[in-house]
């Protein structure tokens, strides 16, 4: 890809740095001359919280009593991890023994409870985007959250709007929602509120403009940085930006920031999108956490915004900080001002009153990410601790419920001649790999980095360990029995030659079974992408390409032509190329079955058979022609230097580019089918009163403080009778030599090494598009409400997600961009109604010079239809 003429110019303040080949961790208080110019506007200071922010002022209250009794390395220890595999978390702060506190443990993942056991793996972001179902989304976040809670962690890391999906084949794309800002916005509110109604922290990732996974960190090919995401003001605030202000008016209590960099500033420190966009312009009051590692600076990250470091280590298990004893020293010798320090814990802490968290309702860790085992070390790097670290408490309670019906109504049906919902049949052929289990078990690969078995769920730290996983293969041969079906299944998917030729194995059980008469044969086949950390068949995180794995067209072909009552069931993290075969009259039907989680088998066949008429719909677009989509990047393309990505695509992702360019889709985005139809009429728009739009004027508190602390050094050593636990991170010092604590010789004052107006607290101008959660309050005034008839014409009860698109009418909008939806459950006969309120911000562009939201004058239209290109109404506004 190109560098554009912008990106070289920031670089190029860049390059020096890494050029000279000082490592990031020496940026932190050396010299000047050496640190980058931030290429992303300085945004200082950092924003501290509001007593008086909506939602947050009880939790700030409680927050406020707490933090006012803690001294300043009890502080420091709420900011900071303990160490890469210190405690039993994936992430784990230091605690505060003397008032009782335990500290937080954050804990992967977004489908459940990573690294332990008895849990469920609930459907995928991309699989619960598919309901479009509110009430889903919700239930599954709470399920979850109870899951978490539970077993002892205080923090869920997800939901996941962050990647949105901008490449196709993005690895970790199925972790989030969609390709859209509104439906990704919708997933992280709903699950969020689910997750935290359980009484647990909810952590919004990956901030900001995380979209592959090849070059994320150095050290891929020798690169030394992490690639930059070049994005201009208005496509951040249009399309990425925009689900994470849904997240935080859902109340989010804390973000992860990401290991990209976004405009060549590192995202943990990049105080432009932590301090001016999520603090200030959005208005965030809960807590920044860095991705692991993904600190990089102390003194310039605290100044940028971050709020506690995850794991708290340097690097995995250095026994060094950037915080912790750092961190203490900083406050102490006035780098890093007191009211700093005093907001990163008011602002963890309120985080953690506003889900519920008392002293007193505190969960003790019941289980060990590092270990299955009964008994082990409590510290698992150190191997220090010998003790019960398993208690294998069981979490799942009737889970299982909610996982199959997102599962099932996550389902989407792409094509169907008739033949389903299955009845009658006489022989049922189930055909391929993906229908089976993986030979070595569900979690028989670590993070489940393999494509082997049916695809349960994608790979990376984003997963969970299966307590079981229902096969379709088991599911379907149960149902098959009972409806009185012969049943075979076959899981290699090479058993399909009818020669004994060169390229020929000679093995013909496929052609064998699915040729017999009176048989329906389902194909199942899948594609893998995952976290970049595991590379399968040569995917480094991101997909190589779109095609099915395992050969899976050949496997479609050889069935379809010979079986002409063939369905293909299709488990992807994404779209997949169908263009060989999806028009076959062979091919009867086709069902997208998303990343199913541990119930995938029964899910697929409630669909099967009608018990749940299939209601999903497509959460991204399945292009016949992919060339105008944006690309991962896969080659460096500025040498050893941090790749510069560019958007220069803007908001055209997925159906906007198609749009766009005038590529017809095989199956657009909102797209599915159902076992009934539905008849849309009588679109009305009304006008709602509205009062004028006003800039958010004001200005804010100064900076407050809570307690006090001690400038002497000595007072902050290690306790005389202290025991180290090996490369554990402890608030204290071994010295009272400032040089050996900060591990340099050239300590400088705060003037020398930061930007002007870091240590400033006095009260700050408000931004025009701030004020309040999510931005200016008057954005999410309701301005129109759409109204539309859908009724079900058809014979069976089912439901249909009816959407709103809008054209915003400028010559540089999108053809259209969905801005609601309702899912309508109707009985054949009835009629549903679909209401959508359009707030301001849904009629609103960005104006990069007003650095504000504004209507424009050109004429604005809705269209009501059941997919992106079926836009069966319209109104003008
Ligand atoms: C990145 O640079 C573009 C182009 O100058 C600018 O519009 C945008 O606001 C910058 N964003 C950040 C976060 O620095
Ligand atoms: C900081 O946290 C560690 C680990 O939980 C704990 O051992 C230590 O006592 C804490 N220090 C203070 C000052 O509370
Ligand atoms: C303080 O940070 C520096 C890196 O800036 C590191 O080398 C040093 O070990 C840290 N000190 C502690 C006590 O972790
Ligand atoms: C204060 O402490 C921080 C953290 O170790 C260090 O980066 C900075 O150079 C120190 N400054 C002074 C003036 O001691
Ligand atoms: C499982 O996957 C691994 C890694 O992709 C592969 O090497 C192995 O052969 C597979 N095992 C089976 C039994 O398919
Ligand atoms: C696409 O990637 C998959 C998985 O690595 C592989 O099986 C398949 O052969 C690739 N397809 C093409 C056309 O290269
Ligand atoms: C069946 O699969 C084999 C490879 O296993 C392939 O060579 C052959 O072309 C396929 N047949 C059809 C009709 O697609
Ligand atoms: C469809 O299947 C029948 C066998 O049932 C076969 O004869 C025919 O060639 C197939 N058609 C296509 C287009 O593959």
């Amino acid at each position: 890809m190109k560098v554009s003429a912008f990106a070289v110019a920031v670089l190029a303040s860049c390059d020096s740095v890494v050029a000279a080949g000082v490592s990031p961790r020496d940026q932190d208080g050396t010299d000047r001359a050496k640190l980058p110019m931030p290429p992303s506007p300085p945004s200082y200071p950092s924003p501290w919280m509001n007593p008086k922010g909506v939602g947050w002022e009880e939790a700030y209250e409680k927050a406020k009593a707490f933090v006012s009794q803690l001294t300043l390395m009890e502080k420091v220890n709420l900011t900071t991890g303990t160490g890469w595999e210190s405690d039993q978390c994936v992430g784990n702060t230091g605690s505060v023994p003397r008032l009782g506190f335990n500290g937080f443990c954050t804990q992967d993942s977004p489908v459940g409870v990573r690294l332990t056991d008895f849990n469920t793996v609930f459907p995928a972001g991309v699989t619960t985007a598919a309901t479009w179902d509110r009430a889903l989304m919700y239930a599954r976040g709470l399920a979850m959250g109870q899951e978490h809670h539970d077993k002892g962690s205080t923090v869920q890391l997800g939901p996941v709007c962050g990647p949105i999906g901008r490449a196709p084949e993005g690895g970790r794309n199925w972790e989030g929602f969609a390709p859209d800002p509104v439906l990704s916005g919708v997933g992280v509110a709903e699950s969020i509120k689910g997750i935290q109604d359980a009484g647990v922290i909810a952590c919004v990732k990956h901030f900001i403009g995380y979209e592959q996974e090849h070059f994320r960190s150095a050290g891929q090919d020798d690169v030394v940085a992490s690639y930059s995401s070049n994005i201009d003001d208005q496509t951040m605030h249009e399309m990425y930006l925009w689900p994470f202000a849904d997240a935080v008016r859902a109340g989010v209590g804390s973000v992860m920031c990401s290991y990209n960099q976004i405009n060549n500033s590192y995202g943990c420190q990049n105080s432009k999108v932590l301090n001016g966009l999520l603090k200030n312009e959005l208005g965030f009051q809960g807590f920044v956490m860095s991705d692991w590692t993904g600190q990089l600076t102390g003194v310039a990250s605290a100044a940028a915004g971050l709020d506690m470091t995850m794991p708290g280590d340097t690097a995995f298990d250095s026994g060094e900080s950037f915080w912790g004893a750092n961190l203490t020293l900083a406050v102490v010798n006035g780098t890093v001002p007191e009211w700093r320090i005093d907001d990163m814990a008011m602002r963890i802490m309120a985080a953690y009153f506003k889900v519920g968290r008392t002293m007193e309702n505190q969960v003790p860790v019941n289980f060990d990410s590092w270990s299955f085992a009964t008994e082990g070390p409590l510290h698992f790097a150190a191997d220090e601790g010998h003790q019960q670290i398993n208690w294998h408490v069981d979490v799942r309670g009737d889970h299982a419920k909610v996982a199959r019906q997102v599962a099932a109504e996550g389902s989407v049906l792409l094509k169907n001649n008739g033949i389903l919902p299955l009845r009658k049949v006489k022989q049922v052929a189930v055909i391929g790999s993906d229908a089976g289990p993986n030979l070595d078990g569900p979690n028989g690969c670590s993070d489940r980095g393999c494509d082997n078995g049916t695809l349960g769920m994608a790979w990376g730290s984003g997963t969970a360990n299966f307590a079981y996983l229902v096969t379709p293969d088991a599911a379907l041969q149960a149902r098959a029995i009972q409806e009185g079906s012969a049943y075979q299944s076959i899981f290699d998917d090479y058993t399909t030659d009818d020669s004994n030729t060169q390229q020929g194995n000679g093995l013909t059980a496929i052609p064998d079974l699915v040729s017999q008469a009176e048989t329906v044969s389902i194909v199942f086949v899948n594609a893998d992408s995952g976290e970049g950390y595991i590379t399968v068949g040569g995917n480094t995180g991101d997909r190589n390409n779109l095609t099915l794995w395992h050969s899976g067209d050949d496997l479609i072909k050889n069935v379809s032509a010979l079986c002409d009552k063939t369905i293909v069931v299709i488990h992807s993290v994404g779209p997949v190329v169908v263009e060989d075969w999806y028009n076959n009259p062979n091919v009867s039907a086709i069902v997208w079955a998303g990343i199913p989680g541990d119930q995938s088998g029964n899910a697929i066949a409630d669909v099967l058979y009608g018990d749940v008429n299939p209601s999903g719909k497509s959460p991204f677009s399945w292009a016949s022609d992919r060339s105008q989509l944006p690309d991962v990047l896969y080659k460096p393309n500025n040498g050893k230097l941090a790749p510069q990505i560019d958007f220069t695509e803007g908001v055209f992702i997925d159906y906007r580019a198609l749009d766009k360019a005038d590529i017809t889709p095989t199956f657009e985005f909102g797209f599915g089918l159902s076992y009934t139809t539905f008849e849309y009429s009588n679109i009305r728009v009304k006008k709602n009163k509205a009062s004028a739009y006003k800039p958010t004027s004001g200005k804010t508190i100064h900076a407050p403080t809570f307690g006090s602390f001690s400038n002497s050094l000595s007072h902050y050593l290690f306790p005389s009778t202290w025991k180290n636990v090996k490369y554990y991170i402890y608030p204290y010092f071994t010295s009272s030599d400032p040089a050996k604590i900060a591990g340099m010789s050239d300590l400088q004052p705060a003037s020398k090494f930061l930007p002007p107006n870091v240590n400033n607290g006095k009260s700050q101008p408000l931004l025009p598009a701030g004020g309040g959660p999510g931005g200016n309050p008057l954005l999410y005034e309701e301005l129109y409400t759409v109204t539309a008839s859908v009724m079900n014409t058809g014979s069976v009860a089912g439901a249909e997600v009816a959407q709103l698109y809008i054209s915003l009418g400028g010559p540089k909008d999108p053809k259209v961009q969905l801005r609601g939806f309702d899912k309508l459950f109707l009985k054949p006969g009835e009629t549903g109604e679909l209401s959508v309120s359009l707030t301001r911000r849904d009629l609103s562009n960005w104006d990069v010079v007003t650095q504000d939201w504004f209507i424009s004058e050109c004429p604005k239209k809705v269209y009501v239809g059941s997919s992106s290109r079926r836009l069966h109404l319209s109104a003008e506004l």
